[in-house]
């Protein structure tokens, strides 16, 4: 069975196109071969890229047990571990999402709302007047702190004063060259001591783990102490068999939950102030709907803003955080698109090409949030948390995240681009970011809040 056709470039030469520049390769690939097509990278399978709803739609629709998302190769073993829900397949996987799915609930993530809030603003309060900073260094320090708090349970404390920084610094080196490059050359692994890069990150990791493992023990100890966290949660589940999870599988999904959580969110918000001091109508509709609510509107009114609403969703669907969803390999052999293929074969659903198709997003280029408010999209046509089985499991937490820290800013201070010139998206690792970081200035505080309503 052939697989669809696609670029005849040396892997090498593939690889070099996906890490440096992997939206004009998908976009070239995709005006050549169409919404399928296969490329090759070096010392992996072929990669079957994918964007046309329909056949998106089916691969989401596959069930944990019909479909492997990891293999022994996984570029994220090395780093979190076996016992990460990413990496899980089959009925360990459905059996383990079952158990923290519902900690992210919709209306259990809103009792985080406060703590959002809370956090944002004394990240902002620390801003100098007419002194540029990165927005992704602002964000990012808010949606780390926002996991450290509401998944880990730390406020305040020994624990939280050890931890804080050693998670800081794990967060750093992976969202940093070294540790883009750890990702994608396995034979960088090498710990030559605590200098040396992989010799830090790994010292790094137990030191997480020891405090990890010595904060559950002293859960379990004291029951009566649990809080609202995600980890008392995930400590007091039981899946269908009345079975808890056991320590290690606990230390896999905290740092799992930190890795997907925290970068991935900043970098949306990162994005968002670009978008909103780049173009200021939006601002100013922002803030017209936002101040609509009046003095110290209640978090949850503004998670239901719809224009803040659509923002977000635009933001999300322009520049996805990631190009791709998780690669599905299904167990037996398959129809898709007309096309027989064997088992195994690696299918990609493309989130950036699927966000771009000119007959579902007109303009595609132009950010205009008002798209989400005219058309009703599908969760095949707009998917940057992937779906099916494999949908992300922090959605709710983190657009409720992004619509609050947005909000939170947006009310309170005047910030300003240094850039106005669109960055071009790069690869940190396998998440896209802005190359830049976009760099804002504050200019003060908001002067007066005009309580106008919508027309
Ligand atoms: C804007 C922020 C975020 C984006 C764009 C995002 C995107 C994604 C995507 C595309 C996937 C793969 C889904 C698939 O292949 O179908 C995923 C999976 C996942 N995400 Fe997120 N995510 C975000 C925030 C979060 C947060 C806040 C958390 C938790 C605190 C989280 C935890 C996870 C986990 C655990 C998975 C693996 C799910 C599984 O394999 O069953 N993510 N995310």
């Amino acid at each position: 069975m052939q697989l669809p056709d696609g670029p005849k470039l040396h892997p090498i030469v593939q690889s070099i196109n996906w890490i440096r520049k992997p939206l004009q390769y998908l976009e070239e690939c995709a005006e050549k071969y169409g919404n399928i097509f296969t490329i090759k990278l070096s010392g992996v399978k072929p990669l079957v890229i994918i964007s046309d709803p329909e056949a998106i739609k089916q691969i989401f629709t596959f069930q944990s047990e019909n479909i492997n998302v990891s293999s022994k190769n996984n570029l994220l073993l090395p780093i979190i571990g076996e016992n990460s829900l990413l990496l899980l397949n089959g009925s360990r996987h459905k059996r383990e999402r079952k158990i923290i799915m519902p900690s992210f609930h919709g209306e259990k993530v809103k009792s985080y709302a406060e703590t959002i809030c809370k956090i944002t603003e004394k990240v902002a309060s620390q801003w100098e007047i007419d002194r540029s900073f990165p927005a992704i260094a602002a964000t990012q320090t808010i949606t780390l702190e926002v996991i450290i708090q509401t998944v880990f349970g730390f406020r305040t404390g020994k624990r939280y004063e050890e931890i804080k920084p050693l998670l800081e610094n794990w967060a750093k080196i992976l969202s940093s060259p070294a540790g883009a490059s750890f990702l994608f050359f396995k034979f960088l692994q090498i710990d030559l001591g605590a200098w040396s890069p992989w010799g830090n990150f790994i010292r790094n990791r137990q030191q997480i783990n020891d405090l990890l493992q010595a904060e559950i023990e002293d859960r379990r100890a004291h029951p009566e102490q649990q809080g609202n966290d995600i980890l008392s949660l995930m400590l007091s589940a039981r899946d269908e068999a009345g079975q808890p999870m056991n320590d290690e599988q606990l230390k896999g999904e905290l740092l799992t939950l930190l890795l997907a959580g925290h970068r991935t969110t900043a970098i949306s918000l990162a994005w968002a102030f670009y978008w909103i001091n780049h173009k200021i109508e939006i601002k100013e509709k922002l803030l017209q709907e936002i101040d609509s609510l009046g003095e110290n509107p209640d978090p949850i009114a503004i998670s239901r803003l719809p224009y803040l609403t659509a923002f977000c969703q635009e933001v999300l669907r322009i520049y996805p955080v990631f190009p791709t969803a998780l690669a599905r390999m299904p167990k037996s052999r398959f129809t898709l698109m007309g096309r027989q293929f064997e088992a195994g074969t690696v299918l990609m659903p493309c989130i950036y090409l699927t966000h771009h198709r000119e007959d579902l997003y007109p303009n595609s280029k132009e950010f205009r949030p008002e798209r989400f408010l005219e058309r009703q999209y599908t969760n095949y046509e707009f998917i940057p948390f992937g779906g099916g089985v494999r949908l992300c499991v922090g959605y709710a937490l983190a657009m409720l995240e992004m619509k609050l820290v947005v909000a939170t800013i947006l009310s309170k201070y005047e910030l300003a681009l240094v850039d106005n010139e669109l960055p071009k998206p790069k690869r940190t690792g396998l998440s896209l970011a802005p190359s830049n970081g976009i760099p804002l200035v504050m200019k003060g505080l908001r002067e007066s809040k005009k309580i106008l309503t919508l027309n």
